[in-house]
């Protein structure tokens, strides 16, 4: 199907674009009230995820209500382990919840990399076919998965942390068991991933969460490497890395095959652009508080972030998901900026 704004494919390809595409992470789902409405006829988030119907009505909705310039498939990075064998609850204010985790080799029975993603991720793949369907080829959509290093937190924790401190213990304590685990996550999500791709995904992002946990030397082993293979496999469409907190670690994401570097709202987009040059697309970075401002504030802000860009190759994004509280008025102030902004490359 033809699409009717390719603008953030051309980005993430280096392309030429006639202004900045901007979408915003998390941006299906929570901040709308319509979002809340589609949820509160269901028995709960898992519930919205599973139904593909529903799933596409949400992922749409901003497209719809923001006018933001790509869709992302309403799922979350969790439906991987769970189709490995680690099921979860999402519980109300609290987040993730797995009763079983994996901490020692005789676990790996709950991480089954020989799965079939049709029979157990088909219902995204489906949620993916209906999105396009009645997208109609307004907007590309963004397929995506956690990255291993975050999947492999969530699988060793059971649960949300400040400090993941059981999943960084383990790679001292048995870092054979670690690498087992990692490959088998990268194996299920290189899979999922093309799936996706075969599906109708038109782009595709990594989400690694938590990569800022580990030092510079540890994310290599246990996470880019990872993520390079997963890089290294897809050739299908452009992929985005988002490592959050990774400073140290950018110049080195950057050298993977990606199309498109994500960065937070520590990171400085001037220095990193110095650091890696042209080969690479940047997104992000606008600190998501940042919405809490007024409107003048929020408008002041973003044309500082944009004013900061050097080159073409920029998708605008936030520094990580908006948050839910944010008033949509806010969001739509910040695409309407990033929308009028004249572009100078
Ligand atoms: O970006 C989008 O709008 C698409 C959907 C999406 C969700 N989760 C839906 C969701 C995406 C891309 C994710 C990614 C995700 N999920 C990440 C990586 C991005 C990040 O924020 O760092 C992580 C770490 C998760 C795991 C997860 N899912 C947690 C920790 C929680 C609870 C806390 C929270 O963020 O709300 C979720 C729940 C979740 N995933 C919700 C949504 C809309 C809220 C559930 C609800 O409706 O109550």
């Amino acid at each position: 199907m033809n699409l009717k704004n390719d603008l953030i494919l051309r980005a993430a390809r280096g392309e030429s674009i006639e202004r900045y595409p901007v979408w915003l992470m998390r941006q299906a789902g929570r901040i709308l009230p319509e979002y809340r409405a589609v949820r509160s006829q269901l028995s709960g988030f898992k519930e919205l995820v599973e139904t593909p119907e529903r799933a596409a009505e949400v992922t749409i909705q901003p497209v719809d209500l923001l006018d933001v310039d790509a869709a992302i498939i309403f799922s979350d990075i969790l439906v991987v382990p769970e189709a490995m064998g680690l099921e979860y609850q999402m519980i109300e204010q609290k987040g993730p919840w797995f009763e079983q985790t994996i901490r020692s080799e005789e676990h790996l029975k709950f991480a089954d990399a020989n799965i079939d993603i049709d029979d157990r991720l088909g219902y995204v793949l489906e949620a993916i076919r209906i999105t396009n369907k009645e997208l109609n080829g307004r907007v590309p959509l963004i397929g995506f998965a956690g990255a291993p290093w975050t999947i492999f937190c969530y699988m060793v924790e059971g649960r949300g942390s400040k400090t993941f401190s059981e999943s960084r213990k383990l790679l001292y304590t048995n870092s054979a068991l670690a690498h087992e685990l990692l490959g088998r996550i990268t194996d299920v999500t290189i899979r999922y991933l093309k799936a996706q791709v075969k599906a109708g995904a038109h782009m595709l992002q990594l989400f690694d969460s938590w990569a800022g946990i580990l030092g510079t030397e540890q994310y290599a082993e246990f996470g880019l490497k990872y993520i390079s293979k997963i890089v290294d496999a897809i050739d299908e469409v452009p992929l985005t890395v988002f490592s959050k907190g990774a400073i140290t670690s950018v110049e080195a994401i950057a050298k993977t095959n990606c199309n498109t570097v994500g960065l937070d709202w520590n990171m400085d987009v001037v220095a990193i652009r110095n650091l890696i040059g042209e080969s690479r697309t940047l997104q992000g970075n606008l600190d998501p508080c940042a919405l809490y401002a007024s409107e003048k504030e929020v408008e002041r802000q973003t044309v500082k972030m944009l004013d900061s860009f050097t080159s073409k190759r920029h998708i605008v994004n936030l520094g990580h998901g908006v948050y839910p509280d944010i008033d949509p008025e806010k969001v739509k102030t910040f695409i309407k900026t990033v929308k009028n902004y004249e572009l100078r490359y």
